[in-house]
Order: structure tokens, then sequence, then C-alpha cells
């Protein structure tokens, strides 16, 4: 009975071990051809921040950095590494702040946004925000750049 079962089952059996050794390489193919996105997942990769092509992200014009908007200065890099990940730069260039303000809104997102230790870089980013985005001193104003209107209905 029991060596009848074997003859029996033995070419399924063997048959079913063949499909399942097939599947299990389509998956690993799978998985290791898809790679090449999910290695980047945990990077800061330019590609990550703003989905464009590598030779475009550095194109300036007039003096703004195209891709994320800001002012092209020693610094704007580690700009563009540490602080668009979590939100638009707009959020960033928006803002005018003193040194002293941007170090606490830094101080702020660490504390409540898990914002990283910025390092050594962080004098060279409060730096780089205080001189282009630094409060308007006197006068009137800035214009508002933003000029996204929208019709009232
Ligand atoms: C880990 C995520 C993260 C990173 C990185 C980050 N921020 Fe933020 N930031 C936030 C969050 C969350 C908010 C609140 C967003 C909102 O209100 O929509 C915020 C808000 C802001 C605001 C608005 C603050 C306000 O008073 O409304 C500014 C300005 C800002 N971030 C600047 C920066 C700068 C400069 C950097 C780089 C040094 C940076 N962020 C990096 C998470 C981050």
């Amino acid at each position: 009975m029991a060596k009848e079962l074997k003859k029996q089952f033995g070419p399924l059996t063997k048959a079913l071990l063949a499909l399942g050794a097939l599947l299990l390489l389509a998956i690993l193919f799978f998985l290791f051809v898809d790679t090449p996105d999910d290695l980047s997942a945990g990077t800061t990769s330019k590609e990550k921040i703003i989905k464009m092509p590598e030779e475009d992200f550095d194109k300036v014009e007039n003096g703004i950095h195209v891709a994320t908007g800001f002012v092209k200065d020693e610094g704007m890099h580690l700009v563009i590494q540490n602080c668009v990940g979590c939100h638009s730069a707009k959020l960033v260039t928006q803002n005018r702040l003193s040194a002293e303000g941007w170090q606490s809104t830094i101080k702020w997102m660490q504390e409540t946004q898990n914002l990283w230790n910025l390092g050594a870089n962080e004098e060279k980013i409060i730096e780089y925000l205080a001189k282009n985005y630094g409060p308007v001193s006197r006068g009137r104003r800035k214009n508002l750049i933003d000029e996204d209107w929208y019709e009232l209905k």
C-alpha cells in the first residue's frame, strides 16, 4: 500500500517541488531586479527628493536653483539635502527669518518633527538662510513672491 502510494505520488511530488523551486526563483528574480528603486528608498538621493533627471537638477536660472526655487549661494546644497525631505522647499523660501529665527525653527523641528541633528552643517545652513531669507529690514515689505492668485467664486 505504502509502496503504491509512493509510486503514485512520487512524480506529482517531484513536479510540485520543481514548480516550487521555479516560483522561488521567480520571486528572487523580481526581488533583485526591482532593487534599484528600493535601494534608494532610505537615502536622500536627488532623484528621491525631486523627481527629475540628474542633469536638470543642477540647473540655475537668474540665480535661482530651478528645481527647488532656492537662491544659488554657498550652502544651498546643504539646505537642499536637509530641508526638502519632509516638506516643500517653498515652505522654507516663503519665510523671512533672522539667524535666531532660523535657529529656533530648526530647534523646533528637531524637538517636535524628528529633524535630525545637523551637526557642523547647522551653522552653514543658518548662515545661508539668514543671508538669503532674512527679514526685510525696513520700509515696505517685499513684494509677494507667490502669485498663485485664484478667483473668488
Ligand atoms: C524631518 C522632517 C523635516 C525636515 C528634514 C525639515 N523640516 Fe521643516 N518642518 C517639518 C514639519 C513637519 C513642519 C510643519 C509643516 C507644516 O506645518 O505643514 C516644518 C515646518 C517648517 C517651517 C515652517 C515653520 C512655521 O513656523 O510654520 C519652516 C520655515 C521649515 N520647516 C524650515 C526647514 C528648514 C530650513 C529645514 C532644513 C534645516 C527643514 N525645515 C527641514 C519637518 C521637517
